[in-house]
């Protein structure tokens, strides 16, 4: 069943949070949009004061509830979760703990449904770089505690843990996570991406190379409430991407890998041999001579500051194709430009690449496209099936899971 679009985003925020059967509470819904608590404005005859925004979502739920997809949790007052038939249409099979079946694959590679801790203290391959954009942190707090962002680190920690002792010396990892996280009806944000930098080093010394950049131009406007209505934030343009390496001086990252073309002003530069100036920047940190940039080298290097949109002709095609196979969207892509970007500067020639939340295979596509071998774990076998949509016309491509009137692996369970 196609889900009208307009409600996709609720449908999302409960397949991103809701856990198991016990549902999310509207307060975890509402974070999970990014909408809090705000002014309250008099509605209907009564003139009883609402948030607008709330009333909004209230109204979709019920929506949802009466086309069969969302329901009540019973006995437990104000918790929501998504009915069976919601999860059968276009929702998500997560992978049994302990099962590992390979999606598809091509020359290069190899997609597995699987849970990352279910597979990763049992690779035996030398990994060269891990590429991935992990799920976000938000976590509803349960009745025992907030458990969100220690448990985040925590997870992170522990999927990169067992894949430390195959990751070559000198070997990197990059991690792009989001800073559209913030703390419960407040416009501040959360600071687990510091948590997280701080405990990769101190639990797993590894070692920070760089925060990335990444900026999207064609992100989606946001915090809303905070950036709209209170208007104490900006718009949010960027996400970092954090690299580590577990032995920086023999750090394998090799920016001659991905030498971006010299600039016309450069190339006139260099045909005139040279700037014929002498000039003195930043307080004599710089000085200018005759001669300067009079040298040929092989390319620009790229700043640590990336512009790249989200959206591309390719990800609007893989669209198309997964909502006529009744497979679910995939919302939390890396560009495959930024993926290949990361893959060439971090990985030497014929390295293999992991990528343990490999979602619709952006990784993936990267390292087939650029001559890289690579393994992607993916725990939803709906995205897993995705992906393997996406790269059906690679060399050597081969599908495990029948994409034709796809239905979950007979093994499938659901949690
Ligand atoms: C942000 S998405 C990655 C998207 C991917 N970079 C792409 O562009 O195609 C994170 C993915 O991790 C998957 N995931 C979450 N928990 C997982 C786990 N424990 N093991 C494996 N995959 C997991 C989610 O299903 C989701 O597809």
């Amino acid at each position: 069943m196609q889900q009208p679009d307009l409600f996709e985003p609720v449908l999302a925020a409960y397949r991103n949070v809701q856990i198991d059967d016990e549902g999310i509470t509207n307060a975890a819904l509402y974070q999970a949009l990014n909408l809090v608590e705000g002014e309250r404005k008099p509605v209907g005859r009564a003139r009883a004061p609402h948030n607008l925004e709330h009333r909004k979502i209230r109204w979709q739920q019920q929506t949802l509830r009466r086309l069969g997809l969302l329901e009540r949790v019973p006995g437990q007052r104000g918790r929501w979760r998504l009915t069976p038939k919601a999860q059968k249409d276009g929702a998500l099979t997560p992978a049994p703990e302990g099962v590992a079946l390979v999606a598809f694959s091509t020359d290069l590679g190899l997609a597995i449904w699987t849970r990352t801790e279910t597979l990763a203290g049992k690779l035996t391959d030398q990994i060269s770089a891990i590429i991935t954009s992990p799920p976000y942190p938000l976590r509803e707090a349960r009745a025992y505690g907030n458990c969100s962002e220690t448990e985040y680190v925590d997870f992170i920690c522990g999927a990169l843990e067992p894949l430390l002792k195959n990751l070559i010396a000198g070997g990197c990892i990059a991690l792009n996570v989001s800073i559209d996280i913030f703390l419960s009806k407040s416009p501040a944000r959360s600071m687990y991406v510091e948590r997280l930098t701080l405990a990769l080093h101190t639990r797993l010394n590894l070692h920070l190379i760089d925060r990335v950049v990444w900026h999207n131009p064609s992100k989606l406007l946001g915090p809303t409430y905070w950036a709209s209505i209170t208007r104490q934030q900006l718009n949010v343009g960027y996400e970092p991407v954090l690299i580590f390496c577990n032995d920086p001086v023999r750090c394998v990252a090799d920016n001659r890998r991905v030498l971006q073309p010299h600039s016309k002003r450069h190339a006139q530069l260099l045909a005139a041999g040279g700037e014929a100036r002498t000039a003195t920047y930043g307080d004599g940190a710089f000085k200018l001579r005759p001669g300067s940039f009079g040298s040929a080298t092989a390319g620009k290097i790229p700043k640590n500051v990336i512009s790249i949109a989200h959206v591309s002709r390719e990800v609007e095609k893989t669209r198309k194709q997964a909502k006529a196979h009744g497979l679910p969207v995939h919302g939390a892509l890396m560009p495959v430009k930024l993926a290949k970007l990361l893959v060439e500067f971090l990985t030497p020639p014929g390295g293999l690449v992991l990528d343990p939340f490999g979602g619709w295979g952006s990784t993936a596509m990267a390292c087939d496209e650029a001559g890289y071998r690579w393994i992607i774990l993916e725990m939803m076998a709906e995205y897993a099936a995705g992906g393997g949509l996406r790269m059906s016309d690679r060399p050597g491509f081969r599908a495990s899971f029948d994409l034709e009137g796809w239905e979950p692996p007979a093994s499938a369970g659901r949690n």
